[in-house]
């Protein structure tokens, strides 16, 4: 069994047995590259034990993040030790998808280019990311959402 079928199986068996556990959609699939989640939202807030995400283990690591009735996806990424950020994937030009480089983003259709923090790096876009506000306490993770 491949390592993330591996995963889905034990993340199935885990609901099965009462354990609220992360799901994963895609490994690397989508359109961001990355692994995509699905997050469940209450009082319109994301809320992640960064434990359950290895992805975010280290400074730089990224997973995407799909919300039940959020318009878009939500990118979150570890920008430092104790520092995450979550922007939009959706690019400020002309509204592409970027995709995660190891330390920035990249929009593959007309090449701008993002901090991890979502600011502008290169054109042509002109605004940064979306980025949606976050708190980190006691290794979790609350993103908070816009209606
Ligand atoms: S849509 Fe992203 S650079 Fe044009």
């Amino acid at each position: 069994m491949a390592p993330s079928n591996r995963r889905i199986f034990l993340q199935q068996v885990g609901a099965l047995a009462g354990t609220i556990l992360p799901v994963i959609i895609t490994s690397g699939g989508c359109a961001t590259g990355l692994t995509a989640y699905r997050s469940p939202v209450s009082e319109g807030k994301a809320v992640l034990k960064l434990d359950e995400y290895p992805e975010l283990a280290s400074v730089g690591g990224a997973i995407e993040l799909e919300v039940p009735s959020h318009h878009e996806s939500i990118i979150v990424v570890r920008t430092g030790e104790e520092m995450y950020a979550a922007v939009s994937p959706t690019c400020t030009h002309l509204g592409c998808t970027v995709r995660k480089e190891p330390s920035f983003f990249r929009c593959p259709c007309h090449g701008s280019t993002y901090s991890l923090e979502g600011s502008v790096v290169r054109g042509p876009a002109e605004k940064a990311l979306e980025r949606y506000p976050v708190q980190f306490i006691n290794n979790q993770l609350t993103i908070l959402l816009r209606p």
